[in-house]
């Protein structure tokens, strides 16, 4: 939700704030601005639309005198996504330049308060009240430091956010509450950025900012302050052993696609140091001292909570840990009844999603123990939880999760045959069988990816005239149609919904026609045959049917897709690709903006 970068340094600012702003642009894109210092004058250049437009609003203007300035890249929440209301905003006289990412819940009430002193303003956004509140603390007589304090003071909300003055030329002020915020430590100069990526072609020294701090850079300088007291505060240096490879597309057309072909090396990079075949033994340490827990509660969002709910079948079935799974916007605001011994497992790629978050929050307050599973090193859920399983996939960077996901489905496989293990319900030589199929699993899905895209490349085509499908499946499947619906719909904009296959003649069965094609996730397990018989019931309404099955199936569908077969649920592995190979292809078939779908960012942090 929004990107921001902050640049002190030695080098033309704007191209360093444009090169970060494209990093960031996968947390939105309605509209991008920069604000700099240049001869005595504060500059803003803003445009609506993608970075692009920005990019060629500045074209031919002499912008390489400014050596420090802020750009931000935004997904609206308040005020429609024009240029108006594009970051960075100023006060009426100029002096200073704010970006936010975030929600000031009070705005309305501080914006009539001005209003009613006179203040004129120039967007219907939220975040331009901090700018007149800070210009008007500025007035007063207050240090920036301190007028950001005074403002920070008076707003309600969330925001990560950053400011540049005539006041301080060179100087950047920053504070976070809720939002992401991190600072790029180089050498002669110093970034702020939402995530680590904008700046990492410059430094790999970051310092993770906390809820309540502010901080102060130069070119040659950082101080972290308390926001309230402006107390120094000491923060630690960690060292990001990525690199900027990781965040760039490697010849492929598309983020998505890359993501999708990583999906081997990422299974294998979660695995590793973590199986011991020969004994059986799913090896997670962060779990040492926690007992196991008399009830999970799974709390997580969108494509988070598809692998949440594929988690709760074998959580079930190989540890016995009664298990919940709910989306973390309902969790947050009802009474969850939690009591001693119950544990919530928070999972969230990002680590950042303002709902998953909350849950967590209300979870710990009521006593419970939280698990964070997440992909963002040094994320708000990785600093919050009680217990941290790091998913190892790598920066995800395509707005639609897909290798995040297949990490998030090898760490639930493993934590399930750790608490399995110490349950004793699941026997030792179902966890060899299972771990020996895991460590198959990389070089049989590298094998059979570039199979597997022809393949949808053929039923994209096939199928790129409809306007909505279904998706059906049993057991752990069941999350994988959801999950397969929310891929489609969300970066083909075609309609998709997800059902478990035996509820569909509760309802659903009413749309089926010619027109309107099942796609059936139909493994060989003990419900295929169940499978089959809801198939036939779709053929009997002369309903097309994509069927994604094992070699061998005995089915006569309008499309066979068979996926090799792995021991137990583990097919899964091989099945998931398939579902988010069907939705790029149709996507790209149809000429969608595949890393960048229409009004979806990245990373949730506002409710
Ligand atoms: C779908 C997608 C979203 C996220 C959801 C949770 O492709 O990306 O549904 O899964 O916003 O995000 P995280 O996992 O970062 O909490």
């Amino acid at each position: 939700m929004c990107g921001i970068i902050g640049y002190c340094g030695h080098r033309p600012a704007v191209p360093v704030i444009l090169e970060g702003l494209r990093r960031l642009e996968y947390r939105g894109y309605d509209s991008a601005g920069v604000a700099f210092l240049q001869h005595g004058e504060l500059h803003v250049v803003r445009a609506q639309g993608k970075l692009a437009n920005l990019e060629k609003r500045l074209e031919g203007q002499n912008v390489f005198q400014a050596t420090s300035g802020i750009g931000h890249t935004r997904w609206a929440t308040h005020g429609l996504p024009i240029e108006k209301n594009a970051h960075p905003h100023t006060d009426g006289a100029k002096r200073l330049a704010v970006i936010h990412n975030g929600i000031i819940e009070n705005y309305q009430e501080i914006k009539n308060e001005l209003m009613a002193e006179g203040c004129a303003f120039a967007s219907d956004t939220d975040t331009e009240v901090l700018a007149h509140l800070l210009a008007r603390a500025i007035d007063k007589g207050l240090p920036t430091d301190q007028a950001m304090s005074e403002t920070l003071g008076r707003v309600e909300g969330a925001y990560a956010l950053a400011v540049v003055s005539l006041d301080t030329p060179g100087v950047i002020h920053a504070a976070r509450k809720s939002s992401p915020l991190v600072l790029g430590v180089g050498v002669g100069e110093n970034f702020l950025a939402s995530d680590i990526p904008a700046f990492l072609p410059y430094t790999r020294d970051v310092v993770f900012l906390e809820d309540g701090e502010m901080v102060r850079i130069d070119a040659a300088s950082w101080r972290v302050m308390d926001v309230a007291t402006l107390a120094p505060i000491e923060k630690e240096i960690k060292h990001i052993t990525w690199d900027v490879s990781a965040a760039q597309k490697g010849g492929f057309k598309h983020f998505m696609l890359k993501e999708i072909f990583e999906q081997p090396k990422v299974i294998a990079d979660c695995l590793a140091g973590r199986v011991d075949v020969a004994a059986g033994r799913a090896v997670l340490p962060e779990l040492a001292g926690l007992p196991t827990p008399e009830r999970l509660f799974i709390v997580a969002c969108g494509t988070s909570f598809h692998a949440g709910l594929w988690g709760m079948y074998l959580l079930e079935q190989w540890a016995g840990v009664p298990t919940r799974v709910e989306v973390a916007s309902e969790f947050r605001y009802r009474e969850p009844v939690l009591q001693p011994g119950d544990v919530v497992l928070a999972i969230s790629q990002s680590g950042e999603t303002a709902d998953t978050l909350a849950g967590m929050r209300l979870a710990r307050q009521r006593g419970a123990k939280v698990i964070g599973l997440c992909n963002v090193v040094g994320s708000s859920v990785a600093r919050e939880s009680d217990v941290v399983i790091s998913t190892q996939a790598g920066p995800e960077i395509s707005v639609a999760s897909t290798k995040a996901m297949c990490s998030q489905l090898t760490v639930l496989t493993l934590l399930a045959l750790c608490l399995g293990e110490a349950t004793g319900k699941i026997s030792r030589q179902d966890r060899i069988d299972c771990l020996t199929s895991l460590e198959k699993l990389p070089s049989v899905l590298e094998a059979e990816l570039p199979r597997m895209r022809e393949r949808a490349m053929d039923l994209a085509k096939t199928y790129s005239e409809v306007s909505s499908f279904l998706y059906l499946g049993r057991g752990p499947y069941y999350p994988l149609a959801l999950e397969g619906a929310l891929k489609l719909k969300e970066i083909s904009y075609i309609h998709a919904e997800g059902y478990a296959a035996g509820e569909m003649k509760h309802g659903p069965i009413a749309l089926i026609d010619p027109r309107f094609p099942t796609f059936a996730l139909a493994p060989m397990d003990e419900l295929f045959p169940k499978v089959k018989s809801n198939l036939e019931e779709v053929q009997a309404r002369g309903g097309k049917i994509i069927a994604l099955t094992h070699p061998g199936a005995d089915m006569r569908v309008d499309h066979i897709w068979e996926t090799p077969k792995a021991w137990g649920p583990l097919s899964t592995f091989l099945m998931l690709p398939a579902l988010q190979m069907f939705a790029y292809e149709m996507a790209d078939y149809l000429g969608k903006d595949v890393d960048q779908p229409r009004n979806l960012a990245k990373s949730v942090t506002v409710e």
